[in-house]
């Protein structure tokens, strides 16, 4: 009798415990499929607003800036990771600062199945530094190079070199506060631009004090700003002015413009230990001929950064001019419960470099097969294998059709040669090969194609070239 009435009891709980689930965790979802969603209903699913799908010859230009990174970064000895896209909330909240317009505006924010805030990540430093401090990198002493590249989201109204979906190359180094750090930094970032054959872009640079230096200068800001008529600033600033006054003086409309030219800078107030920091950066960027322009005003929109701050701005993709922004972010790890390390980093916005390479195209293939019987079809496939096992790049084709039709398709996919199998090279043990930009055309043995096609292999980062 005690032990039906247990069981009672647990299936009892057991049945509230599931009633409680449908109706808070899966109502949502059964509510949209009895009444939005039906399988019969054949209309087409558009992509969200700000969302992009990325095909050749497009996704080939994210390819070449993400193989160029791979390997500039790795002669600086960067080591690639991968973070997850989704983060606790509170990460990016006590990061970039709850007072920041990614914090308050712009993020993906949701509560999961059990009503956990989580957030599509906006940027990447935070996930980095989270994953730096679970890591045993953190308390190792040494200096951490890490570099990553993906999507990124933010709820930003969608235009030219803005999407709610963007991607960022993007790097950090982690246990170093010297200036020679910052000077490496900035100097392989601007040799990646350099190196993606980018040569017109201008690199803005600012220092914004540390935690000895900054709060004096916040407090002299904030009086400033107090003792103006709170017209002259628009309606965010009006709010800056007592939570974030720095972020007035990098504010676009033209009232806050003309407040910030008359506000004190930053500059004039670094301690010296910021100054002479700052004046070492400026001094290696100069030893490299990087061509750098101090803009007092460089502020950026996120809360974290101390000391050099920096930005590339293009001149030729419209407002959205920033095609790169970092600087230095010592405290940051601490502030996110792990051991006081110092960082710097930078992250390149894709979509905008993307505007400005916009004639990279993927090296040609370097053959197509084309099968003239069905008999040589299963050879063909071998010898295609065989090919693409020694570092070749080319296709078969898959249906027999005519000679012309099939010269036509290889034409189309800009192969360099074509080569071509019917019932006489599978008796011979012969291929003919064709180079497809003179037409010349001759019958080579099975076992010498990779000969005839060229040892003349590349790595893949040298896969692309520019036009
Ligand atoms: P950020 O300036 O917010 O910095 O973004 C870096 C770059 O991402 C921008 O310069 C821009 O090119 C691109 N970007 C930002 N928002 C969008 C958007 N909505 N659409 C297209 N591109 C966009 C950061 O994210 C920092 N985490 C950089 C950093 C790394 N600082 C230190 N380490």
């Amino acid at each position: 009798m005690g032990l039906d009435l247990r069981r009672f009891a647990v299936r009892t709980v057991y049945r509230l415990l599931l009633n409680y689930i449908d109706k808070n965790v899966y109502s949502p979802l059964t509510r949209l499929s009895s009444r939005r969603i039906q399988r019969s209903d054949m209309s087409r699913i558009s992509k969200i607003k700000g969302f992009f799908d990325l095909f050749p010859p497009e996704s080939t230009v994210y390819v070449f800036m993400e193989e160029t990174a791979r390997q500039m970064f790795a002669r600086y000895a960067y080591q690639e990771i991968k973070i997850p896209i989704l983060e606790q909330t509170e990460l990016f909240a006590r990061s970039i600062g709850l007072e920041t317009d990614v914090v308050q505006k712009e993020m993906y924010t949701f509560q999961d199945r059990k009503g956990r805030s989580l957030t599509m990540r906006p940027e990447a430093t935070a996930g980095v530094i989270r994953a730096y401090i679970d890591s045993p990198a953190s308390g190792s002493g040494n200096v951490s190079r890490y570099f990553t590249a993906g999507p990124m989201f933010r709820y930003e109204r969608p235009q030219k070199g803005r999407a709610r979906q963007f991607h960022q190359v993007n790097v950090e180094m982690l246990g170093e506060d010297s200036a020679f750090a910052d000077g490496e930094v900035l100097s392989m970032l601007w040799s990646y631009l350099q190196n993606l054959g980018l040569h017109k872009l201008n690199m803005q640079i600012n220092s914004l004090g540390c935690a000895k230096c900054r709060p004096k200068f916040d407090a002299g800001l904030r009086k400033f700003l107090a003792g103006l008529d709170q017209n002259s600033l628009c309606t965010d600033c009006q709010r800056r002015a007592m939570s974030n006054p720095m972020r007035v003086l990098d504010c676009k409309s033209q009232g806050c413009r003309e407040v910030a030219s008359k506000a004190p800078l930053i500059l004039d107030s670094l301690c010296t230990e910021c100054r002479v920091h700052f004046r070492h950066v400026l001094e290696i960027l100069e030893n490299f001929n990087i061509d750098y322009e101090l803009n007092p005003y460089l502020v950026r929109g996120l809360d974290y950064y101390q000391r050099t701050t920096f930005e590339v701005i293009s001149a030729d993709i419209g407002a959205q001019s920033a095609v790169a922004g970092g600087g230095r972010y010592d405290g940051l790890v601490r502030d996110l419960g792990g051991p006081d390390v110092p960082g710097i980093g930078f992250a390149c916005g894709m979509e905008r470099l993307a505007l400005l390479l916009q004639n990279i195209q993927e090296r040609p293939l370097d053959f197509y097969l084309a099968v003239l019987h069905q008999d040589a079809m299963e050879k063909a496939m071998i010898l295609t294998q065989r090919l693409r096992g020694k570092g070749f790049h080319g296709e078969m084709g898959f249906q027999v059709k005519s000679i012309k039709s099939q010269l036509r398709s290889a034409n189309k996919k800009n192969v360099k040669t074509c080569l071509l199998i019917g019932l006489d090279e599978l008796k011979g043990g012969q291929v003919q090969v064709k180079d497809m930009s003179t037409g010349v055309q001759r019958a080579v043995s099975q076992e010498d194609v990779e000969q005839a096609l060229g040892l003349n292999l590349k790595s893949r980062a040298e896969n692309f070239v520019h036009h």
